[in-house]
Parts: structure tokens; sequence; C-alpha cells
């Protein structure tokens, strides 16, 4: 049993209560409500602060136990920075860092949602809430111990006082609907592959059909009829069944023209007959995080019941070593007709795209597409982990997908697209080879995507860096960061919504 958080809005008050939080900037001045709790011992926060050198900026606490004289046995002092610098993803970390300040004894809290600039307004408190719930996360399902002196699973309750506690829980509604798709997203990368096999993963995200979203799952038969003949190599050397799910959630005009997502769900990556070195290998794990991505967001949207029609399509298979696995030097013919010489069987995850995209620009006529893909080790050495690479056919696409990443700040970084660089996937027997040389590896897997995605309004997002093997932050500490979620659920309620 994992630990549980449950999230509470009440209206503002000095009542007693165990732990309290209350938020403060460089003035050093408790928000009126806190102040009111302060009463009996008026120069506490002031003596404290000083003894502890706080100044009121943001990351920064100051933590007292069991203050004489007042009706709590903690008072956190969380700096919030100045206030009237606020923006949203201030916000969002000051939950995160709030979460990860309060201590393992205490199982209620209470944040007095005010500073003395005034009572954060609904969406400010449903913000910091947000923060929460994302640091919130572990997963932990595989530990059978629990740490030293730890007992069971812990069930925690804190509660937000705010001005307006029914506005707060409405707005909170909406972002814990895709916090859920972020955890989704993260249970998914974390998961072992012995545990998430491509058919696993087809289930699990069947499991959208209770939300309202329509589920149909595709079989080797089927892709084969289809003629995905990209996408069934890679999975050709794997014990399991190669499988892509389509994800459709109306919420929109009947007859809009969907947003569709697209997914690189590889569940396991060796590398193929082209095999990977043994080091790291485990974390070929990850190389499904563009699908997870995808599955997380369509809960995301469906759970919320987003105005949007959206589509979610994912390609999951596995790329093993085999006697039937495919091989450097075979010509494959894709969906599209294109043919394909393979040059390294590791470059598998542009193949499972390549099919994907095709079948849905067919399919579904999008108004965009976005594709999302642990594609190329190449965008960590140009990009590292803090932004994902962007490459596009639309500069419109292009800015909202830049300036949802500066508001959620899951960023992502605009690369070019050329036809220099296209030419470097021409091949000597074949319409193009999987593979370019050594140079500008991430554009020339984005040169390949591309000549299968016509003149359809379209992004791909090279998310190797940023899906797995995340930095720790103040929102999250796993492996698996449930990285674009958040990204594209904006996108689509900044320009398909409203
Ligand atoms: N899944 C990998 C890319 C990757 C590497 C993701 C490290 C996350 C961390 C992808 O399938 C791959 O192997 N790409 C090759 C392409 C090359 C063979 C052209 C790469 O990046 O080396
Ligand atoms: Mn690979
Ligand atoms: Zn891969």
């Amino acid at each position: 049993m994992p630990d549980t958080l449950k999230i509470a809005f009440e209206a503002l008050s000095a009542d007693p209560c165990d732990q309290a939080v209350i938020l403060v900037g460089p003035d050093l001045k408790p928000p009126a409500t806190a102040a009111d709790l302060l009463a009996p011992v008026p120069d506490l926060l002031k003596r404290a602060v000083a003894a502890d050198g706080f100044k009121g900026k943001s990351g920064s606490f100051v933590d007292l136990l069991a203050p004489q004289g007042l009706s709590v046995s903690r008072l956190i002092a969380a700096g919030t920075g100045k206030v009237e610098d606020w923006k949203e993803q201030d916000v969002v970390r000051l939950g995160g860092g709030i979460c990860a300040r309060l201590p393992d004894a205490a199982l209620s809290a209470t944040i007095l949602c005010e500073t003395t600039a005034g009572p954060l307004d609904a969406g400010q408190a449903a913000d910091l809430a947000l923060g929460l719930r994302l640091r919130f996360y572990a997963f932990d399902r595989y530990k059978t111990k629990r740490g030293n002196g730890e007992e069971g699973p812990k069930r925690r309750t804190v509660t937000f006082r705010v001005a307006d506690p029914k506005a707060a829980r409405k707005a909170f509604k909406a972002r814990e609907a895709v916090a859920d798709g972020v955890d989704l997203a993260r249970d998914l990368v974390n998961e072992p592959p012995n545990v998430l096999s491509p058919p696993e993963f087809a289930r699990r995200a069947s499991a959208l059909d209770k939300l309202g979203v329509e589920v149909a799952v595709l079989g080797e038969r089927e892709l084969k009829k289809l003629g995905m003949g990209a996408l069934l190599a890679v999975g050709q050397g794997s014990r399991k069944d190669s499988q892509v799910v389509v994800m459709r959630w109306d919420g929109g005009r009947d007859g809009a023209a969907p947003a569709v997502f697209i997914g690189k769900g590889v569940c396991f990556d060796t590398g193929g007959i082209s095999i990977k070195p043994g080091e790291g290998m485990q974390d070929m794990k990850g190389d499904m995080g563009g699908a997870a991505a995808v599955t997380g967001l369509m809960h995301a949207l469906a759970a919320r019941k987003a105005r949007v029609n959206a589509i979610g399509i994912i390609g999951l298979v596995e790329n093993m070593p085999d006697g039937n696995a495919y091989r450097p030097g075979d010509i494959l013919t894709s969906m599209s007709g294109q043919t394909i010489e393979i040059i390294n069987t590791d470059a598998e995850g542009r193949l499972v795209l390549a099919d994907l995209l095709w079948y849905a620009r067919e399919t579904f006529k999008p108004r965009f597409m976005v594709n999302l893909a642990t594609l190329t080790g190449a965008i960590m050495v140009a990009l590292g982990q803090e932004h994902a690479g962007l490459f596009s056919n639309d500069d419109d696409l292009s800015g909202s997908l830049t300036s949802a990443g500066l508001a959620t700040g899951e960023r992502v970084w605009r690369m070019p697209l050329t036809s220099e660089y296209d030419k470097l996937m021409d091949s000597q027997f074949a319409d193009m080879k999987n593979a370019g040389g050594r140079h500008a590896g991430a554009i020339t897997a984005a040169q390949f995507l591309q000549r299968f995605v016509g003149d359809t309004t379209w992004a791909h997002l090279d998310i190797a860096g940023t899906a797995m093997n995340s930095p720790k932050t103040d929102l999250n500490r796993s492996w698996g960061s449930g990285w674009g979620v958040r990204l594209l659920d904006r996108l689509v309620s900044e320009t398909c919504e409203g």
C-alpha cells in the first residue's frame, strides 16, 4: 500500500490546528490570519526568523516546534519571495517545497493560503495544492520493506484554508485531473519491462474507458492489414505481440478536426541486432516515455472533461535481438509506401512513429499532430535535461508549445529542419535509410519523421532527456518524470478549448 495524500479546502481562519504552514515574504510580516494565530506571542515570528537568518526568499523555511502559547503543535513559515513577482510556476513550486517540508510524523497539516498582499485567489490556492500533489508521488510498489523505524503506509491530510473554499475546490478539480495523468505517466515509465510489456501497456491504456475515452487496441494481424511494415519490423524479434492503441476523447464540437497526440512506446530497447552496450541498458525500460505521456494526457483531458476532440495513438513494441529480429540491411515498406533501408536496428523509434504519423494523418485528418518520443541520445548532447527538443513545420504550433512550456515549466527548445539535413537520410538502395551519420543525430531523426507527415501541421518533441532519469526538482523526485502531460494539457487548453 502506498502512502496517500488527501487534499481538503476550508475557510480561512486562525482556528486551532495541528501543524500550521504560513506564507511569509521578504517583509517578514505574518499575513492577517497568521497574525491572529500568533496573537498570544506577537513577537514569536520576528525572533524565530532573526535566529534562523530567514529572509522570506522562495525555497526557504523556518520550522518552530511546539511553540509555547500557540494552539498549534508546529509552525512552519514558508518563504514566498516577492509576491508581486509571482508567476504561476512559483506558486506550484512553493507547493512542492511545502510538501517536502511536512515532517514524516505529521499526518495532518494546515496551510493558511494568504500573504501580506491578501488571500491567494482560488487558482493560486489550487496551484499550491497541485505542487503538493506532484511532489508527493513516489514509486515504491516493488519495495517489500519500508525504511528504518517506519511503520505502515501513511495517510496524510493537507487542508488548505482559503478565502473561497468552493471556488478553490473547483479550480483544484481540473488540476487534480492533470496530476493524476502525470502520476499515471510516471507509473508507466517506472514499471519494469518484465511487467510492462506491450500487451500489458495496452491493457492499462484500455482502463481509460472508465473515464469515457473510447479505446481501440490493434494487434499484429490488424497492423499487418494496415501495412505498418516499419512498426512491425521493430517488434518482430520479440515474444510479445506489438500493439497500437488508439484513444479517443470527444469533448469538443461534433465533427471538429481532432488534435492528435502520438507516442513512441518501445517498452524495452535493447538496440536489437545492433545491440546496445550493457552499461545503463536498464534505463531503456523508459523508452516508452512518449506513449506514457500521451496516455497520461488522455487521462487528464477526459478526467477534466476538456472541451476538445483529442486522439492519442501509441505504438507499443519491444526491440529485441532474436533469430526472427530485423537486421541491418533489411529494406522495409512503410504504411505510406515509402521504403526504408535499415542501417542500425537501434534507430527503431522513428520506424514506429513513421507508420503512426502516416496512419494518423490519413485516418483522422488532424487539425495538428504532436508526437513525443525518447528518440535520440543526441538531443541530450544538444540540450541536456532542461529542455525537450522541438521540431516543427509550423511556427504557430511551435510558438504555442513554447509558451505552454514556459507556463508549466516543461520547456522546449526549437531545433532546425532543412533540406540539407533531410538529404543526409537518402539511401543508396531505398527511399531513405533509418540512420544518418554522426552529425546532427537529433535533427536527422526529425527529418526522417517529417517524411511521413505530408502537409499536416506537426510537431515532434524529442524527450530522451526529459522523460526519464530525471534530475530531482521541487515537483518531481521520480525517475520517470511524466514529462509532457502538463505541457500538452496546457497546449490543449490554450489553443483548442475556449
Ligand atoms: N531509445 C534510444 C534513444 C535514447 C538514448 C533515449 C538514451 C534515452 C536515453 C533510441 O532508440 C536510440 O537508440 N537512438 C540511437 C539512434 C542512432 C542509432 C542513430 C541513438 O541515439 O544513439
Ligand atoms: Mn534504439
Ligand atoms: Zn529507442
